[in-house]
């Protein structure tokens, strides 16, 4: 079972630093394009998190009368979801709504066209049994002919323990400046040969302009690594047959040696 208290716990400290931290990734003009080219009337995002992406493509989709729901376990991150929602402008605000519940057990009552899950909400899944089940769960919210969109960074942390059979740590250090505030991001990952779950530690300072420190935090989480056959695997379990597999938000074509994404999309037969 996941550890639901601890995933809550870790989104908890970071909510405040997310949406800056993740400004420049750079993802949100890949699902905007992908909504555009799909065109659903009805569209979920498992793991929204703040609405980062949900909140965009509910634009979109509102645009032409559909309808969006973004889901997440993390009162937290729902909670800044909501609030930059409730700053919104009228009338396509009330196309998007949030709901709180697990991957693994939320039931909406209803289908969508399209369901995606950005910057890999499975992570936290660290048992091959939730992660099915949850698979499975968005299987059961697609209507046939239905689209499952889920992206996750491609780590060869765990490939390289492996092959040495030794401990392996990747670390990263980042600084993204807006207006007048500046977070200062520290992460170290952490792979035990065999183990496919990864230690990650994250350290964040938020100063302001004049160099004082509004926050600090430092959070971990155990991460499951999933290579590109494992998450093949979980969308075959769901009955959704991969049919496009890219590498990157370029749409480059996945390649397990390059490739810095795995950006794998599924269909449930009509
Ligand atoms: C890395 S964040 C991604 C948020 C959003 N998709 C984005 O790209 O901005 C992962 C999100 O998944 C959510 N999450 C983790 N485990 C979950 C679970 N079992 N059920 C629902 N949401 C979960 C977390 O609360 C978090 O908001």
């Amino acid at each position: 079972m996941i550890a639901a208290n601890e995933v809550e716990a870790y989104y908890e400290s970071i909510a405040p630093f997310y949406d800056l931290e993740l400004s420049d990734r750079h993802d949100v003009r890949f699902w905007i394009d992908l909504v555009r080219q799909l065109r659903p009337r009805q569209l979920l995002e498992v793991g929204a998190g703040t609405g980062r992406i949900t909140i965009p493509l509910a634009r979109l989709v509102a645009h032409c009368g559909g309808q969006v729901c973004g889901l997440d376990l993390s009162a937290a991150m729902l909670q800044h979801a909501r609030a930059k929602l409730a700053r919104s402008a009228q009338p396509w605000r009330d196309c998007l709504r949030f709901a709180q519940g697990d991957l693994c057990t939320f039931d909406l009552g209803q289908r969508f066209d399209l369901v995606i899950a950005a910057d890999d909400p499975f992570a936290h899944l660290v048992d091959d049994g939730d992660a099915q089940r949850a698979f499975a769960n968005v299987a059961r919210h697609l209507n046939g002919g239905g689209v499952f969109a889920v992206e996750m960074p491609l780590s060869r942390g765990q490939d390289i323990a492996d092959r040495r059979s030794s401990r392996c740590s990747v670390q990263g250090e980042r600084t993204i400046v807006q207006a007048d505030r500046r977070l200062d991001v520290d992460m170290v990952q952490s792979f035990t040969p065999g183990r496919k779950v990864s230690r990650v530690v994250f350290r964040y300072q938020l100063t302001d302009g004049g160099g004082h420190t509004l926050r600090r935090a430092e959070c971990s989480f155990d991460g499951r690594v999933r290579r590109p056959d494992e998450l093949e695997a979980l969308f075959q379990g769901a009955g959704l047959p991969v049919t496009t597999r890219w590498g990157g938000f370029d749409r480059s074509p996945f390649d397990p040696t390059r490739s810095g994404e795995m950006i794998f999309v599924g269909i449930k037969p009509s």
